[in-house]
């Protein structure tokens, strides 16, 4: 099969995100014939709609890059039992002008981790919310709770022997699920 590129959104800007890391841990658990590109968020502009019919540069990169996905791969931490603002900003862009979305139609994965004992649940319900009125089908099982915690990753930032087999199960389900509903 031809390569499939997976676009990757991560909720958090933060230097020693959680959630960055866990990206680029669960990319390694997927065949070479994947390849996950994080896209850049932290540039972009507050969305306002008086832009729409002049998107900025950093829209524009972030609305070609989903384009030329196959698949979506949300990473997303938990803010006030929710989805980050930084997250939400980037989807309203990546949504718009009404009618251009460069959303709907690809399969997506949400997965993310939190300090909290749910993990990043609530989160992840409202980013499902979301998603389905932007018609991007998501991967409803296994669902991915992670509380953080000391092993979470090696020291060479692989998934740790704990949640390894885990996630590795869910990584093995997203790919076919992401082959399955390639549009
Ligand atoms: C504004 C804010 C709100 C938060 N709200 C929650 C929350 O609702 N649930 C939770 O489990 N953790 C919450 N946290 C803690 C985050 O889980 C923690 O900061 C985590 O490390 C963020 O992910 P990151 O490491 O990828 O940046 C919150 C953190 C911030 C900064």
């Amino acid at each position: 099969m031809s390569k499939v590129n997976i676009a990757v959104l991560i909720g958090s800007l933060r230097r020693d995100s959680f959630n960055a890391r866990l990206a680029a841990a669960v990319a390694k658990l997927a065949p070479a014939e994947f390849t996950f590109k994080v896209l850049q968020i932290g540039d972009l502009p507050l969305y306002n709609q008086d832009d729409d019919a002049n998107q900025a540069a950093p829209v524009k990169r972030l609305k070609s890059e989903i384009t030329a996905s196959q698949g979506l791969l949300f990473v997303t931490p938990e803010y006030n039992r929710s989805i980050p603002g930084v997250l939400k900003n980037a989807i309203d862009h990546a949504s718009r002008p009404y009618g251009q979305s460069a959303f709907a139609g690809k399969p997506a994965g949400i997965i993310g981790v939190s300090v909290g004992a749910i993990g990043t649940a609530v989160a992840q319900q409202h980013l499902r919310n979301v998603l389905a009125y932007l018609d991007v089908p998501t991967l409803g099982q296994p669902e991915v709770f992670i509380q953080a915690k000391e092993g979470l990753f090696d020291a060479d930032g692989s998934i740790g022997a704990g949640s390894r087999q885990f996630l590795q199960g869910w990584v093995d389900r997203y790919v076919a699920w992401v082959k399955k509903n390639i549009a």
